[in-house]
């Protein structure tokens, strides 16, 4: 280790004292999942569901995950630490959760991390890096009021910033939109720098950067987004025809009565060319005033965006041709985990899943894609340590260009 940069850091407890993080709104741990194969060490979890916080110590059982409601966890628990990260409740910034806004009950504990940010600082523990996750909606929440109060409040604490847009279905067969916000305290950065046009950084983000021109901007060196490797087939799992989760006949007869019109034909002409493929269908409907939900099909090779699995609209299906026959199931929690970027022979292959599927189907419905969290960590965070020459332990490293 850096013994210099260790002094200038103020971090000096460990090997791992320059990668360091707290998390927060952890979940099942796909920020951890994401991050510390960089070499980075958690110094501290937090997340008060039970069934979440028992998935992410069955995968880093070194983490004593602190189970407390973010707002009654005092300043003095949180340790020093280089990066705290946040995927916040999108509940509230979400369509599915009204819109309701940054200040609402639910997504509204971002503004507990922010406290928690803000007291670490008064005592002298300021972590140098932020990462914050959420919906692609923040961006266009109320005109934008949520996302450029977030990111003044976030500068008035001293972070340079960078705002991206990344879907993962550059990385997985999932489409799943997402901005990052990484705030960095640096006094060199946040100059008068252009926002570069850049794949991740058109329309929306390009709006709130001009809205909020004066803020502390720091522009990272992102490349172009890869071009996926992996596609749906090698996600879904290859059930036998006489599987019970395979639909009967009766509720095949209900997904053909309630297809979208044009999805239907599209099916039949399938059918009738005798394809042999696998495409997702989500239910929706109710919020365009139908009276019932009806199926709609993907045409592209995708899986629409995980979601945690409450309402009839949340879940996904499998449709599944074989030489034109038909058949539909629910998507399984371990395709779900595969969706997220886990449990793959490339990627974390060792991951462990949640125990019951429906623990599964709701951890993974709320969590991060981790290689889409990995390639935005690796071109900002781990980029910027690496140009001030702070070393991650070799051991630990793995070939992203590979696992990405
Ligand atoms: C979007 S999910 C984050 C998922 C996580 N990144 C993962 O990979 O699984 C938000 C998380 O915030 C947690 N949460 C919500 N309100 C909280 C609160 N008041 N205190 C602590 N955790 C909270 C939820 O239990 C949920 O796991």
């Amino acid at each position: 280790m850096d013994t210099q940069t260790s002094l200038e850091t103020g971090h000096t407890d460990g090997p791992f004292a320059d990668r360091s993080f707290i998390e927060f709104f952890a979940g099942i741990g796909l920020i951890h999942e994401s991050i510390a194969s960089f070499g980075w060490k958690c110094l501290y979890a937090n997340d008060n569901d039970p069934k979440k916080a028992q998935a992410y110590k069955n995968n880093f059982p070194s983490v004593e995950i602190d189970e407390r409601d973010i707002q009654k966890v005092p300043v003095e628990d949180l340790p020093a630490a280089q990066l705290a990260t946040a995927s916040f409740p999108c509940i509230d910034l979400s369509q599915a959760g009204g819109r309701k806004g940054i200040h609402a009950a639910h997504s509204g504990v971002v503004w507990s991390f922010l406290e928690h940010i803000e007291s670490l600082t008064k005592l002298g523990k300021a972590p140098k890096f932020l990462l914050l996750e959420n919906v692609a909606g923040l961006l266009t929440l109320h005109e934008g009021a949520s996302i450029d109060i977030l990111l003044h409040e976030i500068s008035r604490l001293g972070y340079a910033i960078d705002l991206v847009q990344v879907d993962a279905k550059h990385f997985i067969p999932q489409a799943r939109n997402r901005v990052f916000v990484i705030g960095v305290k640096d006094p060199e950065l946040g100059g008068s720098a252009e926002m570069p046009d850049t794949h991740i950084r058109r329309y929306k983000v390009r709006q709130v950067y001009d809205r909020n021109r004066s803020l502390p901007w720091h522009f990272f060196d992102f490349p172009d987004l890869p071009i996926r490797q992996l596609q749906l087939s090698d996600v879904l799992l290859e059930l036998p025809d006489d599987d019970p989760r395979w639909w009967d006949a009766e509720r095949m007869a209900y997904f053909w009565d309630h297809l979208e019109v044009d999805h239907r034909t599209r099916l039949n002409n399938l059918v009738k060319a005798k394809a042999t493929m696998r495409i997702t269908a989500v239910r929706r409907g109710r919020r365009r005033g139908l009276r019932e939900q009806i199926f709609n099909l993907r045409a592209d090779d995708l899986a629409s965006c995980l979601r945690t699995p409450k309402g009839g609209s949340s879940i996904q299906f499998v449709v599944q041709l074989t030489r034109g026959d038909v058949k539909v199931r629910r998507i399984l929690g371990i395709e779900s985990g595969r969706l997220q970027g886990v449990g793959l022979p490339s990627l974390s292959p060792d991951f462990v899943f949640p125990q019951s599927e429906q623990d599964a189907l709701f951890g993974f419905g709320d969590a991060v894609c981790v290689p889409a969290v990995r390639w935005v960590f690796k071109h900002s965070i781990e980029s910027y340590l690496t140009e001030v020459k702070i070393g991650a332990p070799e051991q630990t490293r793995m070939d992203f260009e590979v696992a990405v």
